[in-house]
């Protein structure tokens, strides 16, 4: 189920190579948001479900003090390479972000790439609840994730890669079940080595559909003070097709 995660971890950067290219102005857009929405100065941030570590290496880059936390062991070793080879210090850690416990340690939450799309309203309740609990009153949690209106797709999406002399070629499928509100991530990335061998992997996951009217209940029980943003801006058009959820610890 989490291939991508774990036998394709190393291959997780160049199959996102747009997005590493594209992270500094999320983050830019994040730091707008530390610094407008807050309620407390931002120094010290746990980014859950870290993975690869594309935005936390950056803001570890920027000067804060960062925690990753990830499921997966493969995609926090990538993470940790990244992190050493800038000589940054960054603290990873391996486990659920549904089990983490910790009390007043952070100013910001964050959880980038539609992470938030793997908790169902089950589980989002007790991740909004840990978050709260994680932060100081003031604190800020902001995560991102898609508009499920955009995100399917009926026919195939073919596209490459490249990751040194590998090619990679990745057929994307998106199915949305409406009555469960389900997305079905389907992934075909075939390796392609110099030799011409091709080794396939296929990715099946199952993410959960928000809506922004949705996300915005489920935030308001948990956080003192709720707002969805469009993408890369502070206000919210009728056709975004990406949203960043903030949520203000009491
Ligand atoms: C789409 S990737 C995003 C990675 C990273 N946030 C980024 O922006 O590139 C989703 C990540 O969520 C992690 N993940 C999924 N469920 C999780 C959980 N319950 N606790 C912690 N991490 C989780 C996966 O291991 C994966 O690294």
């Amino acid at each position: 189920m989490y291939e991508l995660y774990t036998v394709l971890a190393e291959y997780y950067d160049a199959i996102y190579r747009r997005r590493v290219e594209r992270v500094k102005e999320e983050i830019d857009f994040v730091e707008e948001i530390f610094k407008n929405d807050a309620k407390r100065e931002i120094k010290k941030i746990l980014d859950l479900a870290c993975g690869t570590g594309i935005p936390t290496v950056e803001l570890a880059r920027r000067g804060y003090e960062v925690t990753g936390l990830d499921l997966h062991e493969e995609m926090l070793t990538v993470a940790k390479k990244k992190a050493e080879r800038e000589g940054l210090n960054i603290e990873f850690i391996h486990g659920d972000a549904l089990d983490m416990d910790f009390e007043n340690e952070f100013d910001a939450v964050t959880m980038f790439f539609s992470s938030i799309m793997y908790f169902d309203e089950n589980a989002i309740k007790e991740l909004f609840n840990s978050v709260i609990k994680a932060l100081e009153p003031g604190g800020v949690f902001v995560a991102d994730f898609p508009c499920w209106y955009y995100g399917r797709s009926d026919r195939p999406i073919v596209w490459n890669a490249e990751k040194g002399e590998e090619r990679l070629i990745i057929t994307d499928w998106r199915e949305v079940e409406p009555a469960t509100q389900k997305l079905h991530f389907k992934r075909l990335v075939q390796i392609i080595n110099p030799n011409g061998e091709v080794r396939a992997f296929f990715v099946h996951d199952v993410l959960n559909i928000y809506t922004v009217r949705e996300m915005k209940l489920l935030a308001k029980e948990y956080f003192e003070d709720v707002k969805i943003y469009g993408n890369l801006k502070r206000s919210l058009s009728p056709n975004d097709q990406r949203y960043w959820l903030v949520g203000i610890a009491p």
